[in-house]
């Protein structure tokens, strides 16, 4: 397993028959599940992304991603929610978030359409000028604005560059099969263009062309992403909480949120688990936050953060729980130097290396942290491969879709993303918002 839940620092706060207690309501989720009789069980695609999937797309995955490494300098990623999260933590997990400085023999890579800002928008611009650069624009419906405006200002640019004929070899696109503006714009203009499954929510489709095709740009090999999400499917079958850790993770959220623990803390000890974390903060932000209910998913990254939000997490309102990713093994052995006149007192670190010095202060905090009253998981995460990122995605996907029937929400719309949309196109006078557009003037004034 590729990834462990140790429940070692819940034992101040969950009594062993508190387990035993909620396991029907584990059964209940889990029938709901499998015999996919639970709200948005049309949405269920990601259980079997990792093996029922289309091969020949996949094999047409690599080859663009061959042909964008060979023939760009930058690559633009345009997406916001689930339409770039996903690529862009596996990206950083497996290589960095510094990956555009690291050396490396494939393109640089940009997020752009996941915010309205200018001032983001001319640095990119700038960026792409005297450089070769190919676009891949994501999204299922094809209407969401941030993403569709700047698809609109990048082909501007790239048919400046390189003529409307030109332009269109360097974009691809990655939408709905059949529906969608984006879709009847892009078959007419003959870019490549790639599938969102109908069946995948966006915080569920990493493992569709919406994630592959940017992961695989990077160098990334999607086939040991693939394959450890298919041993997650295959491995978290039972819908005993004492023999699957996703479910059994589901079942300890629902506990500590009855409670009175709102508010989960993702907990990294290392950078690359920041975009990872905002990824997480989608699925269970997305899947959980309605009708009233779910716990507000939040995150930080240690040792840093503990010198911000370490004392709050120490000492403010109690209505908190951390779950803590650790990663089982280093990937690089930096060792702590001596030094003869041990001026700096740092002698006692001599000859260790940062990542013991990272896993004690992980162990310290964890036990100051539930001194302080606040319940900890712990995941223990094997490596930093794609084979274990591709585990962890599958057992979130998992315990997130678990964890949303426990709650009694639906776990794969998200209707309240609606409501700022549809302020801003009545502000923005797109047609057909006429009369909201009047009633917001007025609260306006
Ligand atoms: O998880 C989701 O469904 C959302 O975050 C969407 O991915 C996001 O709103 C982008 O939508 P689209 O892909 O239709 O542009």
């Amino acid at each position: 397993m590729a990834v462990k839940l140790n429940d070692k620092h819940l034992s101040d706060f969950i009594g062993s028959n508190e387990y035993a207690n909620i396991q029907p309501l584990v059964n209940a989720a889990h029938e709901m599940l499998v015999n996919k009789t639970g709200a948005g069980n049309d949405f269920l695609g990601w259980r079997t992304a990792s093996c029922n999937y289309d091969k020949e797309e996949f094999a047409r995955i690599k080859e663009a991603a061959k042909k964008i490494q060979k023939s760009c300098d930058v690559f633009i990623v345009t997406g916001i929610g689930g339409s770039y999260l996903g690529a862009r933590a596996v990206i950083e997990f497996l290589k960095s978030p510094r990956y555009n400085n690291l050396k490396k023999d494939t393109p640089d890579i940009y997020f752009s359409g996941c915010n309205l800002s200018s001032s983001d928008m001319k640095e990119l611009l700038e960026i792409c000028e005297g450089k070769d650069v190919c676009i891949n624009v994501i999204s299922k419906s094809g209407t969401t604005t941030e993403t569709a405006v700047a698809f609109r200002i990048f082909r501007d640019m790239l048919e400046s560059k390189y003529g409307k004929d030109g332009a269109a070899k360097h974009i691809f696109v990655t939408t709905d099969k059949e529906k969608g503006t984006l879709r009847s714009f892009s078959d007419k203009s003959g870019y490549e263009t790639f599938v969102v499954p109908d069946d995948m929510g966006g915080r569920y489709s990493v493992l569709s062309a919406v994630g592959l095709l940017p992961i695989a740009v990077a160098g990334i090999d999607i086939d040991e992403l693939m394959a450890g999400a298919e041993a997650a499917r295959t491995e978290l079958t039972s819908a005993d909480i004492s023999k699957n850790d996703s479910y059994k993770y589901a079942a300890i959220r629902n506990i500590l949120l009855r409670k009175g623990k709102n508010v989960e803390i993702l907990v990294g000890y290392e950078p690359y688990l920041q975009m990872f974390s905002e990824w997480w903060k989608q699925l269970f932000g997305e899947s959980e936050g309605k009708d009233n209910r779910g716990i507000y998913p939040s995150s930080v990254i240690f040792s840093t953060d503990l010198h911000s939000l370490g004392q709050y997490i120490q000492e403010g309102q109690r209505f908190l729980f951390e779950t803590v990713m650790s990663i089982g093994q280093p990937d690089s052995e930096i060792v702590i130097p001596n030094d003869e006149n041990n001026i700096d007192g740092l002698n006692f670190l001599s000859g260790k290396t940062l990542y013991d010095v990272n896993s004690t202060a992980r162990t310290a905090t964890v036990l100051a942290h539930n001194d302080g009253g606040v319940p900890n998981i712990v995941l223990d995460i094997k490596d930093r491969s794609a084979y274990s990122v591709g585990y962890m995605i599958y057992f979130f996907w998992l315990s997130c879709a678990i964890s949303g029937y426990m709650l009694g929400v639906n776990p794969f719309d998200q209707p309240g993303v609606e409501a700022y949309k549809k302020n801003m196109f009545a502000l923005l006078g797109k047609p057909g918002f006429e009369d909201r557009r009047a009633e917001l003037e007025k609260r306006l004034k």
